[in-house]
């Protein structure tokens, strides 16, 4: 049965990094290397990332994500005092075919096959999506990909949501997004989106002043959603 809050959705827009493509697997892929430092390195790794979008925005010194992708892994290996210019190479290297999540291909499948427009929506600069969209194989099921770069400026600032609506021709109400990240699913609600946040890791919700519409363990639970 649909959920009430999405009983009129046009078009379905993702976050990326953390929602359809696994930031860990990176490090993962380099486990021999980092030995006993990989998960504490990744974490700091994707922490720092996600600070600097967010400092980055507030000091009006936008960069975009590959940079920021860049500086925040030297800040962690520095943290964890990992000195090694070829594994950070190779790490950095690694972001751009990061996995998918295996509930993604079969969940775009079925948003495509109810007749909804797909799209992601993500800080990525432009050629790291391209690139993360082609290794996980699913070009052929989006819509669309857009890119922060388009304004400028990194989530959560609404311009960034703004630009899904514009792009797709679709009002923010008839607009189901989703995000692994409660931050984004925090902005996106603010915005004006249907919000579904996806808790993939069982955290407790952020204190934003605001809740989700709907909360999905993983994205498999996006179609019924619609009521597909
Ligand atoms: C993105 C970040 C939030 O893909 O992970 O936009």
């Amino acid at each position: 049965m649909t959920d009430p809050a999405f009983s009129d959705i046009g078009a379905c827009v993702c976050d990326a990094y953390g929602t359809l493509f696994d930031v860990h697997s990176a490090a993962g892929r380099e486990a021999a290397a980092l030995g006993d430092k990989a998960k504490a390195l990744s974490a700091s790794w994707r922490q720092k990332q996600l600070e600097y979008t967010w400092l980055r925005s507030l000091m009006g010194r936008h960069a975009d994500f590959w940079q920021v992708t860049g500086e925040a892994l030297d800040y962690a290996m520095a943290l964890h005092g990992i000195a090694d210019p070829a594994l950070r190479e190779r790490l950095l290297q690694l972001y751009r075919s990061l996995e998918a999540y295996p509930d993604v291909r079969p969940a775009l499948e079925r948003l495509r096959a109810g007749g909804i427009r797909t799209a992601i929506l993500s800080n990525g600069e432009p050629s790291m999506l391209s690139d993360a969209v082609a290794h996980a194989g699913i070009a052929d099921l989006l819509d669309d990909v857009q890119s922060v770069e388009s304004v400028g400026i990194f989530k959560p600032d609404p311009r960034v949501y703004r630009l899904s609506v514009e792009r797709l021709g679709v009002p923010a109400a008839r607009i189901a997004f989703v995000s692994t990240n409660a931050w984004d699913a925090a902005g996106a609600g603010y915005f004006g989106f249907r919000v579904a946040w996806m808790n993939r890791f069982g955290l407790p919700d952020e204190r934003l002043g605001n809740s989700p519409d709907a909360v999905i363990e993983g994205l498999d639970a996006l179609p019924a959603l619609l009521g597909l």
